[in-house]
């Protein structure tokens, strides 16, 4: 796990390439690009002060966990490791929610790889029930952010959450199990595809949920390797998946980012 030090340093870094080098002449990357957003005070302070840049939604603030208390002590893999920072695609859906709150409010939806679970903090404080999913070891980071905005497993409404359990797409037969019915109507995914290896078994996991007949699964993505996409979209088209990009114009006009799209995947409905 890295340190505060050594994220301080990359911060660094990443801020000066950022003020040298226009966003459109990156090269792509591997490596998990840092977040574009970082300026809110996302740490819950003991009264909020005015004047302090809170991330809101719906004019309320929602806060985040420390990041060293997600994980369990000695956790070194780095696929896990993700789940504790915050990434870009998590805000820009969460605003995109906050824009469109009907696909969510009265709804279940459901949040695959949440990490810190910001659009399902948005989506439950916009009037959904939420089901918050992670891989086992990566849970924790859910946990504490349901925690410290009071939206307790049960708790208050217009909307709540219901469960924060583990799903992991590698191992997922046990996991989908344990989902209660009735079928989802909305999938959350942000920033989940970034490791090839991983794509189809995500996408399987899509497929294998319980999604209500017009379902929609939103995935906030950020494209990093065309080769990445492209085994992305052949593994949606192999599940039967139809996807459309949604346009700019329909995203939250302050939360936005290059190389940063929405996806709406659904199934075909079949006509008989
Ligand atoms: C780049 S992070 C994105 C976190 C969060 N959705 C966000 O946008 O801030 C990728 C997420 O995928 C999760 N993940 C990785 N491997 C997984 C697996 N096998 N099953 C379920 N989730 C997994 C990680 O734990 C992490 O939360």
């Amino acid at each position: 796990m890295p340190t505060p030090q050594q994220i301080r340093i990359l911060e660094e870094r990443r801020r000066k390439r950022e003020e040298s080098e226009p966003e459109e002449h990156y090269k792509p990357i591997l490596a998990i690009e840092g977040p574009r957003f970082p300026g809110f005070q996302f740490q819950k302070p003991a009264a909020p002060k005015a004047g302090e840049n809170y991330f809101c939604i719906n004019n309320v603030p929602v806060w985040l966990s420390d990041s060293r208390q997600d994980m369990y002590e000695e956790e070194q893999d780095h696929v896990i490791r993700t789940a504790s920072s915050l990434w870009d695609c998590g805000v820009i859906l969460a605003k995109y929610l906050e824009k469109h709150p009907t696909l969510v409010c009265g709804k279940r939806v459901i949040e695959l790889g949440a990490g810190k679970a910001l659009p399902s903090i948005a989506a439950a404080a916009l009037g959904a029930r939420v089901v918050i999913t992670d891989a086992a070891d990566a849970i924790n980071a859910a946990h504490h952010v349901a925690d410290i905005n009071d939206l307790h497993v049960n708790g208050r409404g217009p909307g709540w959450i219901e469960s924060i359990q583990p799903l992991d797409w590698l191992h997922r037969e046990k996991d989908l199990e344990k989902l209660s019915q009735p079928p989802f109507d909305v999938v959350l995914c942000s920033d989940v595809v970034w490791v090839e290896y991983l794509v189809p078994h995500l996408v399987q996991t899509m497929a294998e949920l319980p999604l209500a007949p017009n379902g929609v699964i939103l995935l906030a993505h950020q494209t990093r390797s065309l080769r990445i996409d492209n085994i992305l979209f052949e593994s949606l088209q192999t599940q039967g998946f139809m996807f459309t990009k949604i346009e700019e114009y329909e995203l939250h006009p302050d939360y936005t980012k290059n190389g940063v799209c929405i996806w709406r995947i659904y199934r075909k409905l079949c006509h008989t």
